[in-house]
């Protein structure tokens, strides 16, 4: 459906934030029955980042989104709208956009968390585009912010592996149209697929007791085979689709970004659009899947790397718990 627009939106700054601790696939082996081998053959990953316990998404969200800021050369006082999408906020409530708004000073904010697993930084994303383009807000932060590790349980080899901490953040601003900006978003949800990807306990259907705890139910649960094949078709799907339907091909294709969550899910989706391994980011290696944290931490590692600059045909795309997918389409128009 097309909608009416008064003004473009791009995103004109991203940072990120780590916590120092790396957690190694040598040091796993230690915990669980796995290996080096198996994990880098079947996921990509060598090492995810741990935060220290007790800390909030809060604390890297904050630094993220002040890296962006200083990206964009903006202030945090001229900021209308903080977004975070997360699956491990600082407290079910209040939001941690509340929380990062205090920390970061952004005094004539208003803003909310956002809920959509690994795809929440493309939904805020776009949440964030139509805000600008409506005309309702100049200057957007979207904070993608992950504790992974505060809901992992580290004696179950399924998922340990695979989850760490994390920030990555953008200012989405208004800006001149010929620049390009934000072009298309394509998002989608099949709660069909709730059953293979979530954590059981803490919400409103069971909400915590000791049993609970002790059963490990606010732990994340992953069926992981059944959401390979779903995760393979949806971020083929989703990449090759916004490509195409803007008469694009591979070739005009700058850098592709996928959601971090496997090797070989994002070579499915490369292949599919015919992209070489020179157009692909990846940063699974060393942060290992950061839910909504991946995308723009990874755009921030490929801006550090030179492979960002003004004018690039970018794609995002993601998969996640839900089920739920999305890819976007962009020029690149950060400094
Ligand atoms: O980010 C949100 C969306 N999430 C995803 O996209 C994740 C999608 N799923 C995946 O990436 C993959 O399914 C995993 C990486 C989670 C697992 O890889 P897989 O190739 O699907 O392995 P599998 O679950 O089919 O397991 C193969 C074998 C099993 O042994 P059996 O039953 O064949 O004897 C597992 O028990 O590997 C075993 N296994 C392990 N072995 C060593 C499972 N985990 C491990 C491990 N180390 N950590």
């Amino acid at each position: 459906m097309a909608a009416r627009t008064l003004y473009t939106a791009g995103i004109t700054g991203v940072g990120m934030s780590f916590p120092e601790k790396r957690l190694t696939n040598a040091d796993l082996e230690k915990i669980v029955e796995t290996d080096d081998q198996w994990i880098v053959e079947r996921t990509g990953i060598k090492e995810r980042r741990i935060a220290e316990p007790g800390t909030g998404a809060s604390v890297h969200g904050a630094k993220a989104a002040e890296q962006a800021m200083e990206h964009a050369g903006i202030k945090a006082e001229d900021v209308d709208i903080i977004m975070v999408p997360t699956v491990t906020p600082d407290m079910p409530f209040p939001a941690t956009a509340c929380i990062i708004q205090e920390m970061i000073g952004a005094t004539k904010a208003w803003g909310f968390d956002l809920e959509a697993a690994c795809s929440g930084f493309l939904f805020a994303l776009q949440n964030a585009r139509a805000q600008i383009e409506s005309g309702h807000a100049e200057k957007v932060l979207v904070i993608g912010t992950e504790v992974m590790s505060s809901i992992i349980d580290y004696e179950d080899r399924n998922t340990c592996i695979l989850f760490g901490d994390g920030a990555g953040a953008v200012v989405v601003e208004r800006i001149d149209p010929e620049r390009g900006g934000i072009i298309d978003a394509f998002n989608r949800v099949d709660g069909t697929g709730a059953r293979f990807l979530n954590q059981k306990a803490g919400g409103s259907r069971m909400p915590a007791t000791a049993k609970t705890v002790a059963d490990k139910l606010h732990c994340v649960y992953q069926e992981g085979r059944d959401v390979y094949k779903f995760a393979v078709r949806g971020m083929a799907s989703a990449t090759s689709d916004i490509v195409e339907r803007n008469g694009y091909t591979g070739k005009d294709v700058a850098l592709f970004v996928p959601h971090q969550a496997n090797i070989r899910i994002i070579e499915a989706a490369q292949r599919r659009v015919g992209l070489e391994d020179s157009q692909v980011a990846i940063t699974i290696d060393r942060f290992g899947n950061t839910t909504a944290a991946s995308i723009p931490s990874a755009l921030r590692v490929a801006y550090e790397d030179g492979r960002l600059k003004e004018g690039d045909l970018v794609v995002l795309c993601a998969f996640g718990a839900g089920f739920t997918w999305g890819s976007t389409l962009l020029r690149w128009t950060a400094p």
